[in-house]
């Protein structure tokens, strides 16, 4: 039986900050994410669909932003503890589509760096995980947003 998993991240930006997106450092960003974990939007939207696709709640259930041991944490890690718990139900990932939001600067060049990433945190193979750039045309400069979806097959 297949399922789908929705999830999206938002966080403001701010200068002097580092800007990961998909485990990537954007190294031309000037610009960084204000967020209480390294602020990875797409891992964050990532982790959320998966979760949602079982119905299992979101990552704020796991780690709660309130609790000052997860401050920093690793995304990478959200997303390898979300893909344990879904492992007992999950049969296969089929593919992942992500949309990243951002005005500044041209994440283009780093498409295949986050592919890359992305399908071996997932075991896929690059070519099932689509990523798609857009801008907000001005009209939400100053944050950046992650949409993902995942379909996959249950066991
Ligand atoms: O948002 P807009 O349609 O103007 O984006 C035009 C193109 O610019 C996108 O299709 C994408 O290829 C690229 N883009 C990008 N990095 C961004 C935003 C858009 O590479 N941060
Ligand atoms: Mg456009």
């Amino acid at each position: 039986m297949f399922r789908i998993g929705y999830g999206e991240d938002a966080h403001a930006l701010a200068a002097n900050r580092p800007l990961l997106i998909a485990g990537i450092r954007i190294v031309n960003s000037p610009m960084g994410v204000v967020a209480h974990s390294d602020g990875d939007v797409l891992l964050h939207a990532l982790s959320d669909a998966l979760l949602s696709a079982f119905a299992l709640g979101d990552i704020g259930s796991y780690f709660p932003p309130s609790n000052p041991a997860y401050k920093n944490m690793d995304s990478q890690a959200i997303l390898e503890h979300v893909l344990k718990l879904t492992d007992e139900k999950l049969s296969r990932l089929v593919n992942v589509a992500a949309v990243v939001t951002l005005d500044e600067v041209k994440l283009s060049p780093y498409r295949t760096d986050m592919q890359k990433k992305l399908a071996t945190l997932l075991a896929l193979p690059p070519d099932s995980v689509g990523i798609t750039f857009k801008t907000s045309e001005g009209l939400a400069a100053g944050h950046i947003q992650a949409r993902v979806v995942v379909l996959l097959s249950m066991r």
